[in-house]
C-alpha cells in the first residue's frame, strides 16, 4: 500500500495514466521483487494541501481486500467455496478451455483432485473427458452456448444490482445487451462441482465487430462480462477465485494503467475477491498487467519441454541423399544422377525448383540444402502441452537439460546428463550445480502445493519470470513471478548485444538491398525486455547511436548521443511501436527512447550523418512545428488500451481489404509518447513518419513462442508492415531477429515463416505431442493456420506451399480429418475454412482438385458441427 508522492490526488484520479514512470517504478515494481501483491493507492497530498490524506474509497477497499484475506485463511477448507475462471477466446473456435502452453482440462483434473484430497468438498468426475464434457456440454446446445449455461441473471437483477448499469449501457445498449444472452437474461457459463465452481469467462465483445475494432480507446466489459464477475463475487459468494493459466481479459479492461482507482474496470469487477492466477512462468510482462490492474497472485507454471525439431518425411529422404552426396567420390559417374534425385526430392518438399536440371557440378545448391537441413533438424521447437500435477518424466526432463545446456553453449548427450545429475562427470561445476538443481525440481510437483497454499491465504514467495534454458531461476515454478527491476534496465551486457544484433540487422539489410536504411521500424515489446534485462531496448538506443544514463545511485535517468566519431555510422532514424504491456511496465524506458529520439533531432551534426535529424528538420520546417513535436518516434495505443486489434479482425474475418488492417493499426497506435511520458494523439505524424520506413523489424526471444505461434506477432509486427505499405505505396522488407539460439540471427519474415511451418505446423513431432492433448490440441493447431493467414494478409510473405502442405497434411488426409473433427469439431472446421478464406483473398491458389476437397471437407466439417453427421460422438 502506498500514497502518491509525485502527484496530487486530484491529478491522480482525473488523469487516464494513474501513478508517474517513477511512482511505478519506486512504488510497485521494486515491492513485487520482494513478492508485493495487489498494489495500491491510499492516498496522497491535494491540490495545494501539504499534508497527506488517505482516500478513503481505496483504502476501503484495500481493507476489504485484507479482510478477505483473513477470512480465506479462517474458513474451514471443507466450506470454502473456489470459483475457477476458464477462457473462451476466440469465441466460437473450438477454444474454451486453452491457455498458452497448458492442458488446461488435464491440469483441471488434477487440481480438483489435490483439492479434494486436502478435505476441499468437491465432486471430481472420474476422468478428464468427463470434466470436459460436463463443462463444455451439457446444456450448451440448447441455448446456443459454447459451454454450459450454469446460472441466469436477469435484466432486472441487473438493473437492481449493477452499479455502472449506466457506462455499460452507454457502451453496449440497453441491458442484456447481445452478448450471451437469449434476450431476457445474461448466462453465466459453466458447472458445479461441489463447493467449485468452473466458469468460463465471457469474451470481450468487440471480436468481429470492425467499427468497434477501430476505437482508439477502450470503454466498458459488456454487460455479460461485468455479470459475470458481479455473480462470482455476491451470487456465488466465492472464497477465492482461480484464474486458470495465460491468460485472461479481466486485466485488460479500461483503467489507469498502474495505481487503479474506483474507476477502473479490473479493479471494479474483481473488487475484494482474492485473486490467483495460474501463469506461464515465461511471461512476466503479461502477468506483470494482472498483478497490477487486477490484484493478482501468480502461481507460475512450467512451459512445454523442448526439443530439436528433427526431419520427418521427405525431409528425412532428402537428408539421406545429401549424406550420399557428401560420401560420393568427385569422380563418380553417377553424381549427375544424384544431383537429380536430389533437386527432385528437394522439390518434393518445396525446397527447390525443378527448372534448370542439376547435373554432377550442383556443388553450391547441395551445399545450401545441406544447411537448411541442419537448421531444421537442430532448431528447438516447444513439445506439447505442461500438465499442472504431472511433473515431468525423465525423457522431458533430459529434453529440459538439454537445452539448458545448449542456452549455455554446451552440447550435452545423454550420459553427460546423466552424471551431471549424479554430481559427476567433466562439466564445469556451475553448469553441473544448475543440472542437478534443475533436474531434482523438475521432477516434483511445486506448483500444485503452492496453489493449495494460496488457497489457504499463504504469502507466494516470488520468483523471476523467463524461460527455462536462458534462467534456470524460474524453478521451482509454483510462484510469484515478477520482472527485472526496471532502474537497472537495459544492463549493460543488454547494450553490448544490443549493438551486436542492431549490426547484424543493418548487414543483411545491406545485403540484400545495398544500401543502409535511413529509418527502420522497431516492434518493441514489454515480454522481451524483461527476459534479456532489455536487449530489444538495447538495439533501438544502438541504432540511434545511443545511450542510457544512469544517475549516481545506479538508476535509469535518461539517454545521451554517442559521438559520431565513436558511433561510425550514421544515426539511423527508428520509429519504436510499443505495445502496450511495454508502455505500461517500462515508462522510465519509454521516456528515455523519447529523449534518445529528441537529442539526436537537435543535435547539429549534417543529414549525411543523423536521418532523424534529417526528417525531423524536414518535417518541422513542413508543417510548422517545433523540433521536440517532430521528433517523436515512440507510438503506443491510447491510456489503458492494449493491441493494434489487426488480429481481432484477423480472427474474425470481418475486413474487406489490406487496407482496413492498416487504418486500425495506425488509429490504435498513433499515441506519441514524449519527454513527460503523457501520449499525444500524432496520427499525422506518425503517417509521415511511416512513409519513409524502408524495413520493419522485431525480435524473438523464445523458443516457446514463434511469430506463427500467437497472434501478436502479426498484430504488432505485420500491422506495421501492412500501415507502412499504405503510408508508402509498396511494400518493405520485415525482419525478425531471432535471438532463441547461439549469436542470433536475422532472418527475413517469409523465412521465419518457413522454417515455424517445417519445424512445427507441418511436423509430426510437434502435431503429435500437441494432439495426445486433444481438443486443445487441435485449438492450438488451429492458431498456426490462422496465424499464418494473418502474414499473409499484413506482409503478403507466406510462400503458398506453406497452405498447400497444411491442407493435405490436416484437412485432405481422410484419417487426420476425422480425427481433428472427433476431437474439437469447431477447431477442425475453422482450419479448413480459414485454408479455403486464405484462398479467396489470393494467398496461394490451389488446384482445382484440391480446391473442390478442401470445400467438400469443410462441408462435412460444418456438418460435423451441426451435429447431422453420423460420425462418433465425441
Ligand atoms: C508484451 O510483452 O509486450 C506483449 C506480450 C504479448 C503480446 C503482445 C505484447
Ligand atoms: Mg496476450
Amino acid at each position: 500500500a502506498h500514497a502518491l508522492e509525485f502527484q496530487t490526488l486530484q491529478e491522480w484520479r482525473s488523469g487516464g495514466r494513474g501513478l508517474s514512470p517513477v511512482e511505478a517504478t519506486m512504488m510497485v515494481a521494486i515491492p513485487e521483487i520482494d513478492g508485493a501483491t495487489g498494489p495500491m493507492v491510499y492516498g496522497g497530498r491535494t491540490n495545494g494541501g501539504r499534508s497527506m490524506q488517505s482516500d478513503a474509497e481505496r483504502a476501503g477497499r484495500l481493507a476489504d481486500r485484507i479482510g478477505r484475506l483473513v477470512s480465506l485463511r479462517k474458513t474451514p477448507i471443507r466450506d470454502r467455496k473456489v470459483a475457477v475462471v476458464l477462457y473462451g477466446f476466440p469465441p466460437n473456435a473450438g477454444a474454451v478451455g486453452t491457455a498458452a502452453h497448458l492442458g488446461v482440462f488435464e491440469s483441471l483434473h488434477n487440481t480438483l483432485n489435490a483439492m479434494a484430497a486436502e478435505g476441499y468438498d468437491v465432486d471430481v468426475p472420474d476422468t478428464v473427458d468427463d470434466l470436459r464434457r460436463v463443462i463444455l456440454k451439457g446444456n450448451a446446445e440448447v441455448h446456443g452456448q459454447q459451454a454450459n449455461v450454469a446460472a441466469r441473471v436477469t435484466a432486472d437483477e441487473i438493473v437492481a444490482r449493477d452499479p455502472y448499469l449506466s457506462e455499460v449501457e452507454a457502451a453496449w445498449g440497453p441491458v442484456p445487451g447481445k452478448h450471451q444472452t437469449d434476450g431476457r437474461d445474461v448466462f453465466v457459463l459453466g458447472a458445479h462441482f461441489g463447493k467449485v465452481f468452473v466458469g468460463v469467462q465471457p469474451a470481450f465483445g468487440y471480436e468481429g465487430d470492425p467499427m468497434r475494432l477501430l476505437f482508439e480507446q477502450g470503454f466498458a466489459p459488456t454487460h455479460a462480462f461485468a455479470a459475470f464477475y458481479r455473480w462470482l463475487r455476491q451470487d456465488y459468494a466465492a472464497d477465492a477465485v482461480i484464474h486458470f493459466g495465460t491468460h485472461g481479459a479481466l486485466e485488460f479492461m479500461p483503467g489507469k494503467q498502474a495505481g487503479m482507482s474506483g474507476a477502473c474496470w479490473p479493479d471494479r469487477l474483481i473488487g475484494d475477491l482474492p485473486n490467483y492466477y495460474l501463469y506461464a512462468a515465461n511471461n512476466p510482462s503479461e502477468g506483470m498487467i494482472a498483478k497490477r490492474r487486477s490484484a493478482a497472485t501468480l502461481i507460475s507454471y512450467l512451459t512445454p519441454p523442448v526439443a530439436h525439431a528433427g526431419l520427418y518425411k521427405g525431409l528425412a529422404e532428402l537428408k539421406t541423399s545429401l549424406d550420399r552426396w557428401r560420401q560420393m567420390e568427385a569422380e563418380d559417374a553417377t553424381r549427375g544422377d544424384l544431383a537429380q534425385l536430389i533437386q527432385t526430392q528437394a522439390a518434393a518438399v518445396d525446397l527447390a525448383d525443378l527448372d534448370p536440371l542439376w547435373d554432377a557440378t550442383a556443388h553450391d545448391q547441395v551445399a545450401g540444402l545441406s544447411a537448411k537441413i541442419v537448421e531444421l533438424e537442430y532448431t528447438l521447437i516447444p513439445h506439447g502441452l505442461h500438465v499442472i500435477g504431472a511433473p515431468a518424466g525423465s525423457e522431458e526432463r533430459r529434453d529440459y537439460l538439454r537445452a539448458i545446456g545448449e542456452g549455455q553453449g554446451v552440447a550435452l548427450d545423454d550420459a553427460a546428463i546423466a552424471a551431471a545429475c549424479a554430481g559427476k562427470g567433466d562439466l564445469a561445476p556451475e553448469l553441473r550445480a544448475i543440472l542437478q538443481r534443475a533436474d531434482q525440481l523438475l521432477s516434483e510437483d511445486t506448483e500444485t502445493p503452492a496453489l493449495i497454499a494460496a488457497l489457504d491465504g499463504r504469502f507466494i514467495p516470488p520468483a523471476p519470470g523467463g524461460d527455462l534454458i536462458r534462467t534456470p531461476d524460474i524453478l521451482p515454478t509454483g510462484r510469484n513471478l515478477h520482472g527485472f527491476d526496471p532502474f537497472r534496465l537495459p544492463s549493460a551486457f543488454a547494450m553490448q548485444d544490443g549493438a551486436k544484433q542492431a549490426g547484424k540487422l543493418l548487414e543483411r539489410h545491406l545485403a540484400d538491398s545495398g544500401a543502409l536504411p535511413e529509418t527502420v521500424a522497431l516492434v518493441l515489446w514489454g515480454t522481451d525486455n524483461l527476459k534479456t534485462e532489455g536487449g530489444p531496448i538495447a538495439q533501438a538506443l544502438s541504432l540511434m547511436g545511443a545511450t542510457p544514463r544512469f544517475d549516481s545511485y545506479g538508476r535509469l535517468a535518461g539517454a545521451d548521443l554517442v559521438p559520431l566519431d565513436q558511433l561510425n555510422r550514421p544515426r539511423i532514424d527508428v520509429v519504436m511501436t510499443l505495445s502496450g504491456i511495454f508502455r505500461d511496465l517500462l515508462p522510465l524506458q519509454t521516456r528515455m527512447l523519447a529523449e534518445a529520439a529528441f537529442k539526436a533531432a537537435i543535435a547539429e551534426e549534417p543529414d549525411a550523418q543523423n536521418f532523424i535529424a534529417k526528417h525531423a528538420r524536414a518535417y518541422a520546417a513542413l508543417h510548422d512545428v517545433s523540433l521536440e513535436e517532430a521528433a517523436l518516434r515512440v507510438f503506443s495505443n491510447a491510456d489503458g488500451a492494449y493491441g493494434s486489434n489487426v488480429n481481432l479482425l484477423i480472427d474474425s474475418g470481418a475486413w474487406a481489404d489490406e487496407d482496413e488492417l492498416a487504418d486500425t493499426f495506425t488509429t490504435r497506435k498513433c499515441f506519441a509518447y514524449g519527454l513527460n511520458g503523457k501520449p499525444v494523439r500524432q496520427e499525422g505524424l506518425l503517417q509521415s513518419t511511416l512513409a519513409g520506413v524502408e524495413l520493419a523489424y522485431q525480435n524473438l526471444e523464445s523458443v516457446e513462442l514463434g511469430v506463427t505461434t500467437v497472434d501478436h506477432y502479426f498484430d504488432t509486427l505485420g500491422g506495421i508492415g501492412r500501415a507502412v505499405k499504405k503510408a508508402r505505396g509498396d511494400a518493405i522488407p520485415v525482419y525478425i531477429g531471432d535471438q532463441t539460439a547461439g549469436e542470433g540471427k536475422v532472418r527475413t519474415l517469409s523465412e521465419q515463416v518457413d522454417l515455424e511451418a517445417r519445424t512445427r505446423v507441418l511436423n509430426p513431432k510437434w502435431y503429435e505431442a500437441m494432439l495426445e492433448h486433444g481438443h486443445e490440441g487441435v485449438r492450438h493447431i488451429e492458431a498456426h493456420v490462422t496465424n499464418t493467414m494473418g502474414w499473409s494478409a499484413t506482409t503478403g510473405q507466406v510462400q503458398p506451399w506453406v497452405y498447400q502442405r497444411i491442407s493435405e497434411t490436416f484437412v485432405l488426409d481422410e484419417e487426420m480429418r476425422r480425427r481433428l473433427a472427433t476431437l474439437n469439431p469447431r477447431a477442425s472446421a475453422k482450419v479448413a475454412n480459414r485454408l479455403l478464406e486464405a484462398h479467396e483473398r489470393n494467398y496461394w491458389a490451389p488446384d482445382d482438385a484440391t480446391l473442390e476437397a478442401l470445400r467438400q471437407a469443410g462441408d462435412e466439417l460444418e456438418d460435423h458441427v451441426e451435429g447431422v453427421s453420423n460420425w462418433a460422438a465425441e
